[in-house]
């Protein structure tokens, strides 16, 4: 592998991003934007309640001065997960929601109990009947003191949203860390809400009337640095990685582990990997700081083949560990029982026709196609371009061969 790349905005700091947007009347704009199919998903619902969006050069505009209703019944919201944010959103702006439960990757159950208890809190009745949520806060959505059971990234993020214009503060304790908490507090702060403690356990929102819009630039999507740096580790060779904001400190810590050389420049990192990947004896899936869940499944394909025995323990979604079955097509050596797999390096891995399980796992499968002889061809790549902008190309830019079908059958 050789070659330089810029890698694209965050996903998951985009998505909580486009359901902020509606908090406001004016036109919000967010730069850096990926051209992935989720931030479309998210858009069309947008759309769907009456507010323009426009997505160009990697440019999203949203006015939400047309949001006339928080009423989504259409099926989109069933497309993507993220949706469930505009909860928190639109019972700011309308005080009431009527929303489809939304839909995502099948990682696992993925309940949305923290989130309703927070907002019942916060003075919303809420019923659910038949996949279809309805809140109503009788116009007094306030402040409350909310004490997470985990610091679930989404449940923070809608309490955040719904909070940033209710009456009164409120106190989200055991919050969820992430960098994309802590984008998401920035821009709100940049459209007027005051926040303190983005970024730490405790997070303090004090409601303001409005809110105004706001432009921003995103920062580097850290899960897709760490997919295309995963297939510098496995593969071998070295690429430049250019990136907007740091890279935490987790992601660069595995990288190093598996042997990776690692240098960090003012715009980006340089990865150089010049041996088979070393084995890791335990890595274990947390909130941040640690290592991320959806880092997991790229981790995994690269230690198929690394020089021992590594141990995964998956520490909060127990859905994903389905790609090892498409894993072991290719002649990986995996055991697992319930959450805890054992990976065992092999020499070779050949290609094999595989199938995505979720976003997450085709991408990890595209690194074992990367790492494998011969060809692999990935079913369901539609998951893969929920989060990856023109991801077969970035390959290819790096070294790779890897092309979607269609391209493939043009050579
Ligand atoms: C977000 C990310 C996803 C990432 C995950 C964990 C987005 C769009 N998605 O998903 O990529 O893998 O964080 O870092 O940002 N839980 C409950 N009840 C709830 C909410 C969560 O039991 O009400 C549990 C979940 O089942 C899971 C854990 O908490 O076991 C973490 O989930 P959460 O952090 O909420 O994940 P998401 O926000 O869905």
């Amino acid at each position: 592998m050789q070659g330089t790349r810029k890698i694209q905005g965050s996903k998951n700091a985009v998505l909580p991003m486009i359901a902020a947007a509606v908090l406001c009347d004016g036109i919000t704009v967010i730069e850096n934007c990926p051209d992935i199919t989720d931030v479309h998903a998210m858009a069309d619902v947008i759309r769907e309640i009456g507010g323009q969006v426009v997505y160009g050069e990697h440019r999203l505009e949203i006015d939400a001065g047309s949001v006339g209703t928080g009423v989504i019944e259409e099926e989109k919201v069933r497309d993507i997960r993220a949706s469930v944010l505009l909860l928190g959103s639109l019972l700011a702006r309308f005080e009431r929601v009527t929303i489809d439960y939304p839909g995502g990757c099948s990682i696992g159950s993925r309940p949305i109990d923290f989130h309703i208890t927070a907002f019942q809190k916060m003075g919303a009745e809420i019923q659910a009947d038949n996949h279809i949520l309805r809140c109503d806060t009788g116009g007094s959505l306030r402040g409350a003191d909310i004490e997470l059971p985990f610091p679930s990234v989404g449940a923070t993020e809608n309490i955040v949203l719904a909070a940033v214009l209710a009456r009164g503060d409120t106190r989200i304790g055991n919050a969820a860390r992430e960098p994309e908490i802590v984008e998401l507090c920035e821009f709100l702060t940049a459209m007027g809400a005051e926040i303190e403690g983005a970024g730490s356990r405790n997070i303090r929102i004090h409601g303001v009337p409005r809110l105004h819009a706001a432009h921003w630039r995103l920062g580097t999507d850290r899960i897709a640095f760490l997919t295309y740096a995963m297939m510098v580790a496995g593969c071998g060779g070295e690429a430049f990685l250019e990136t907007e904001g740091r890279v935490p400190r987790m992601e660069r810590r595995i990288l190093h582990r598996l042997g990776c050389q690692i240098h960090t420049e003012k715009n980006g990192l340089f990865l150089k990997q010049e041996r088979v990947p070393r084995p890791l004896p335990y890595v274990r899936t947390t909130p941040y700081p640690g290592f991320p869940t959806d880092g997991q499944s790229l981790l995994m394909a690269v230690l198929c083949k690394s020089s021992g025995v590594s141990l995964i323990e998956e520490g909060i979604f127990e859905n994903r560990f389905q790609m090892i079955r498409q894993l072991r097509k290719m002649g990986a050596n995996i055991d697992y029982v319930s959450n805890r797999a054992s990976i065992t390096g092999v020499t070779r891995l050949h290609g094999a026709h595989v199938k995505a399980d979720d976003l997450r796992s085709g991408a990890g499968l595209l690194i074992a196609a990367a790492m494998a002889d011969g060809v692999t061809e990935v079913e369901n790549e539609h998951y893969i371009y929920r989060g990856y902008e023109d991801i077969t190309g970035q390959m290819r830019a790096l070294g790779l061969d890897a092309r979607v079908k269609s391209e493939a059958q043009e050579k």
